[in-house]
């Protein structure tokens, strides 16, 4: 094209819309290493996938005069379509799964375990671990209203950690109770607005000095010991002795913990990261029993948490916990002969059909350029193809990492291949 005909418009920016991620396929390979490691786990307790739209009618989320206000005025990718409706992208599934549950529940056995992996936007000020599009285990046990279901919920939690290689002192999860506080402030007799700001205060606890926090509590007139100076609610001791007898030690009771979201009832809890680098909450949870009333009258009691996919990466880096990415090709096949493209795939074909994973080169590089780019790939293994190869039925599979070689003849290859991985 002649310099002049060149169209001059302003190029657009490679980085992603601000606060949502892009996934190359190291990264990618992290993310499903984190999918597959709760879907393990969930599953091995009776838990089974279900999936929504990520689009739902704004009103879903619209709880007048709740804590979680701020969410949807705030929070919320927010639209009116073409029809004039007004659309939310959702900002956590906890709403979509009470409409799903609420609208078939007829049909549904309970106790019912269900979990999902969404992906959710909220539209925050980011932050470490703070994104506006992230993905979300959620997982809920619905129609109980026994402790042993807040047990199993917490048990689900403690497990997780533990399959991403976690140890006890790694983390710890606070438990607390809303019926506990709900009935300090009925006790202390706190206007709804005084109650809205104790919640969101003991929401930002953690991360504001000891000092500070007293100070805005005495503001509020609620006397700090309290608040704190008091023994767990029976159901919540009980339960914490049942983990100290299975031989868990880091379930504690924190009556700070209250969850921001206002469907929460019961038991809240909330998991921290007790690493110095990374003193946050991962993921948190609790017991709702009205949230079903949006839809219908019958009261449908549920358990569940929701944990991001973010945190816990952090969390594993922190500690160099996440798996080193291995290509799922198998081996790549470089070639100084371009003319010989076509017989190469059919070469590569063979293997494929063995159950082996083949990349080709056409063979336009050098066969150092094709070497490097195999290596860039991280793709473990290398064969150059040439005449002289298929001519004598000989191939030297050249390990890109170790330098290792072996020369291995054609009815070879795919076992070999196939025994590596
Ligand atoms: P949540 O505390 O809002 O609860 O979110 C749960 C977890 O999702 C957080 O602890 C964090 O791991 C992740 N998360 C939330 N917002 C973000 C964000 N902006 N960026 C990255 N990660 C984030 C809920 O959403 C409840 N619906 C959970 C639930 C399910 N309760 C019962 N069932």
């Amino acid at each position: 094209m002649e310099p002049e005909n060149r169209i001059k418009t302003k190029k657009l920016p490679t980085e992603p819309y601000k606060g949502v991620r892009d996934f190359y396929p190291e990264q990618y390979a992290s993310l499903k290493y984190i999918f597959d490691t709760w879907r393990s786990v969930v599953e091995k307790i009776g838990y089974v996938e279900y999936e929504a739209s990520i689009l739902e009618p704004s009103e879903l989320y619209r709880t007048k005069g709740s804590e979680n206000e701020e969410m949807v005025n705030e929070q919320t990718y927010t639209f009116v379509d073409r029809g004039e409706r007004e659309v939310t992208l959702r900002p956590e599934m906890t709403p979509t799964v009470a409409r799903m549950v609420a609208g078939k529940r007829r049909e549904l056995g309970f106790p019912l375990r269900y979990y999902s992996i969404p992906n959710c936007f909220r539209y925050e000020r980011m932050q470490r671990g703070r994104l506006r599009e992230f993905w979300q285990l959620n997982v809920d046990l619905f129609g109980s209203r026994s402790t042993a279901a807040d047990a199993e919920i917490l048990a689900v939690s403690y497990g997780i950690m533990m399959a991403f290689g976690a140890t006890e002192s790694d983390f710890v999860i606070k438990v607390g109770s809303r019926s506990a506080i709900n009935g300090l402030v009925a006790e202390l007799g706190l206007s709804e607005e005084t109650t809205k700001k104790l919640f969101a205060l003991l929401d930002r606890k953690a991360k504001m000095p000891g000092e500070e926090f007293s100070h805005a509590l005495s503001d509020l007139s609620v006397p700090e010991s309290r608040l704190f100076d008091h023994e767990p609610p029976e159901e919540i001791s009980k339960m914490l002795e049942q983990f100290k007898d299975a031989g868990i030690n880091n379930i504690v009771y924190d009556p700070s913990v209250v969850r921001g979201f206002a469907y929460y009832s019961g038991m809240v809890f909330e998991v921290f990261d007790t690493h110095p680098e990374n003193n946050r909450a991962l993921f948190g949870g609790g017991r709702y029993d009205n949230l079903t009333q949006l839809f219908d009258d019958e009261p449908l009691p549920g358990v569940g948490f929701g944990m991001g996919d973010e945190t816990i990466r952090l969390f594993m880096e922190v500690r160099g916990l996440i798996p080193p990415y291995k290509s799922p090709t198998h081996v790549y096949l470089a070639t100084p002969a371009p003319e010989m493209a076509y017989e190469l795939q059919t070469f590569a074909g063979e293997l494929r059909r063995a159950g082996v994973n083949v990349a080709v080169d056409f063979g336009e590089k050098k066969l150092g350029d094709q070497i490097k780019t195999a290596a860039k790939h991280k793709i473990a293994w290398l064969m150059v193809v040439g005449p002289d190869e298929l001519e004598r039925g000989q191939f030297t599979a050249r390990n890109l990492e170790t330098g290792h070689e072996e020369t291995l003849a054609r009815e070879q290859l795919p076992d070999f291949f196939l025994n590596q991985q």
